[in-house]
């Protein structure tokens, strides 16, 4: 019999609807030691909190998180807040004992992000951070072909994040909704936003990166912000380009965009070995493009898996092979994860020190695209 994992949501947007989704159903796929208990959502609108603790079965509110943090009943904190607040919340969950799962970035910059991580180890308190797209069946069986050492040696890795919804200049900053384009509130345009999951991946896919040199743009200078209703300086990047040298002497190549007209969330990777390539993207994400150069030479092609397979990761727990899953399930997978490290003492990674990596590549990314200098990723 699992026992119950009271959960404390803080936040109740796209990702505190994609983590509640994930709670409820990972116990009905999933033989786990525990299982969330949906205990408390809190924001700071009353109404709104209330709503949506019961659309979505919390059994309480509350509109203050550091209330819900002092709570005995909560057991694990779930950060689904706007990047500025993960610092202090999470520093405060840690100091009351709680599990903390937070969304990423895991922080503003790297500082940040290494007292996070030390807050956490020093309290002892199991972690974790949700880039999710770890948990994409098809990018977890590319992971696991590049370290069966299927790929040979690894000469490319090159990753896009695409999207368009910002090219309006009437487009307002801030508040509600549009806390992405308000530096204050993000720390960083699409660097931390999109191109945060693909150094993720390519971190865990492809080994660490060495030093890199970027490029970074604002296309539209001033926009009106929400809150304080006046015209004020973009502060994050629009676009981020950067090229790199991971550690293995493999050469990176990575680009986000808000201003790729025509592209809504296009991730994509493609990661090129001396014997076969792997490519993935997000818009058919339970596909991966698979080619072997020791096929024989007349059938040599890339092949394009079905990533459906009960031998395929995470499927076995699904449906009957050919059966598709979405996005929603890397979420599922990610709580199931988390809890089996509960239960084997083997935390799940991201934990806060390994997502620390990534603000480290962030970071030296903005330093490189305001100097115009290579930058050593700091180890
Ligand atoms: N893993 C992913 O793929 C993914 C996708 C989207 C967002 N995110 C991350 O998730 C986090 C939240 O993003 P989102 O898209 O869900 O944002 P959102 O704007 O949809 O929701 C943010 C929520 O935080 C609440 N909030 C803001 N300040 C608060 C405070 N001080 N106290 C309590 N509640 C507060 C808001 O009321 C809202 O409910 C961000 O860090 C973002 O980078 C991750």
């Amino acid at each position: 019999m699992a026992k119950p994992l009271n959960i404390g949501m803080i936040g109740y947007g796209f990702m505190g609807r994609a983590h509640s989704n994930g709670y409820h159903r990972v116990n009905d796929f999933f033989d786990l030691p525990y299982r969330p208990v949906l205990k408390a959502a809190c924001a700071r609108d009353k109404d709104k909190v209330k709503a949506f603790a019961d659309t979505w079965g919390y059994e309480s509110t509350e509109t203050d998180w550091r209330k819900l943090i002092e709570r005995k009943d909560i057991d694990a904190i779930d950060i689904c807040t706007p990047n500025n607040t993960h610092y202090e919340i999470a520093l405060a969950a840690a100091a009351a004992g709680k599990m903390i799962l937070c969304e990423k970035p895991l922080s503003m910059n790297a500082p940040e992000g290494l007292k996070m991580a030390e807050a956490v180890e020093k309290a002892k308190v199991p972690n974790m951070v949700w880039y999710n797209y770890r948990r994409v069946p098809a990018v977890t069986m590319a992971k696991n072909l590049v370290a069966e050492g299927r790929l040979g040696k690894i000469f490319h890795y090159r990753a896009n994040f695409l999207q368009d919804w910002t090219i309006s200049a009437d487009l307002p900053q801030g508040g509600a909704a549009l806390w992405r384009l308000d530096v204050n509130a993000a720390g960083s345009g699409v660097s931390g936003d999109l191109l945060a999951h693909c150094i993720d991946t390519a971190l865990w896919i492809n080994g660490g990166i060495h030093n890199l040199s970027a490029m970074t743009e604002t296309f539209v200078k001033e926009r009106k912000h929400q809150l304080t209703g006046k015209m004020e300086k973009v502060g994050i990047d629009d676009a981020c380009t950067f090229m790199c040298r991971f550690d293995n002497g493999s050469l990176g190549l990575f680009e986000s965009t808000r201003y790729a007209r025509g592209h809504k969330a296009l991730y994509t990777f493609e990661v090129n070995g001396e014997q076969a390539s792997v490519k993935w993207d997000l818009h058919d994400l339970h596909r991966l493009q698979y080619f072997d150069h020791r096929d024989e030479g007349q059938l040599r092609g890339w092949r394009s898996i079905h990533v459906t397979d009960s031998d395929h990761p995470y499927m076995g727990k699904w449906w009957v092979p050919g059966l598709q899953i979405g996005y929603e399930h890397s979420f599922v997978h990610q709580v199931a994860d988390f809890i089996e490290g509960l239960g084997t003492g083997k935390p799940a990674q991201p934990d806060f020190r390994n997502a620390y990596e990534t603000q480290l590549v962030l970071d030296a990314i903005l330093d490189s695209a305001k100097s115009g200098q290579w930058v050593d990723i700091a180890k």
